[in-house]
């Protein structure tokens, strides 16, 4: 199969799931915004059916899809240059879902790790779709035919799942029709850590707030959040090696320098030799300049829901004309009587 079979377009999810984090902007919503452009199709997707394999409250999953929506458009994602949507108003991504329920393995399902960690010991009070979860995620990209998808680390292992589902489909049905899907790990975006442990990632589950910078936190909290930010006496070194072991001095660098738009060497060419007492006011200031104006469009557009609705019932409108097709064609290869008529 040659890649030049599919045109190239981008995939990706966002769980709307707890607040979204300085993690969520540089990690993700940054960098997809950073794909919009002649390059690449480019579809985003507030994965709702996702969040909801483990319990969520209604409302608040509501709130929070809403939130994600405003954080994308907040970010710079242009509802015109990118497809922007919920994942529940696309009924193809369920659809497929189970045609994949009937190709993926047992066993291939039990090997990933976040199935392992999520579950734990507890599995057999987990949910079947929290053991499922892959298979969706698979279809989510498949459905589009999508060629690359940009993800955190921690989602590779299901990256190589999708290829092997739609592999094993193409093989069992005898078929070129599903793409081997690219994984896009190597961003320049770093993984923003934990304010207070920086050798854990920055989370919305964590029991602190003062872990993390949410989005919608005010210019007076994000400054105070880096202020208490833990660090070690040092100086800052004037490269990057004099990162090593030194999990929470390296996290505050990355910070600086993904948000603005520089390497951590360039940061450090500028900034080794000072101490944190002067780099951390120099790092609020700058959080503070990129933040508050997503934060404050957020907020406006939080207040506006029936913008938001409309935002994201055009979005799916705009999915479905790929995704129904590709839908049809699936059904009609496995043998639905029906499929390709309307
Ligand atoms: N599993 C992803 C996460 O937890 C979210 C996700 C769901 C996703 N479907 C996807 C990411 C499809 C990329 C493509 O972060």
């Amino acid at each position: 199969m040659t890649e030049s079979q599919f045109t190239p377009r981008v995939f990706s999810g966002i769980k709307p799931s707890g607040n979204l984090h300085l993690g969520n902007y540089l990690g993700a919503l940054k960098r997809f915004v950073d794909m919009q452009g002649p390059e690449f199709e480019t579809i985003y997707c507030m994965v709702d059916l996702h969040a909801i394999t483990v319990w969520q409250d209604p409302e608040k999953l509501r709130e929070k899809t809403r939130e994600v929506c405003a954080g994308f458009i907040a970010a710079g994602l242009d509802a015109e240059k990118s497809i922007l949507f919920n994942q529940s108003q696309v009924a193809e991504h369920t659809q497929l879902a189970w045609i994949f329920n009937c190709v993926a393995r047992m066993g291939w399902m039990q090997r990933m790790t976040q199935w392992k960690d999520k579950a734990g010991k507890n599995s057999q009070n987990a949910s079947l779709g929290l053991f499922a979860y892959p298979s969706l995620m698979a279809a989510d990209i498949l459905i589009y035919h999508a060629t690359h998808v940009p993800v955190g680390e921690d989602q590779k292992q299901h990256l190589e799942l999708t290829r092997d589902i739609a592999a094993k489909f193409n093989h069992d049905y005898g078929v070129d029709f599903f793409p081997q899907t690219e994984p896009v790990i190597d961003g320049p975006a770093p993984r923003v850590m934990n304010l207070r442990d920086g050798t854990r990632k920055m989370s919305s589950s964590d029991a602190s707030d003062m872990t993390r910078i949410n989005m919608i936190d005010d210019s007076d909290t994000i400054a105070k959040k880096i202020r208490k930010a833990k660090t070690d006496p040092d100086a800052l070194p004037s490269e990057v090696d004099g990162l090593e072991d030194r999990p929470e001095a390296r996290n505050l660098v990355n910070i600086y320098a993904a948000l603005s738009d520089q390497t951590a060497e360039q940061v450090l060419a500028e900034m080794g030799g000072k101490q944190f007492g002067e780099f951390k006011p120099m790092l609020a200031d700058l959080a503070v300049s990129k933040l508050s104006p997503i934060s404050s469009e957020m907020a406006r557009l939080m207040g506006e829901e029936a913008e938001i609705d409309q935002i994201l019932a055009r979005g799916a409108e705009k999915a479905r004309a790929i995704a129904a097709p590709i839908l049809q064609q699936t059904y009609e290869i496995v043998g639905m009587v029906g499929a390709g008529k309307s």
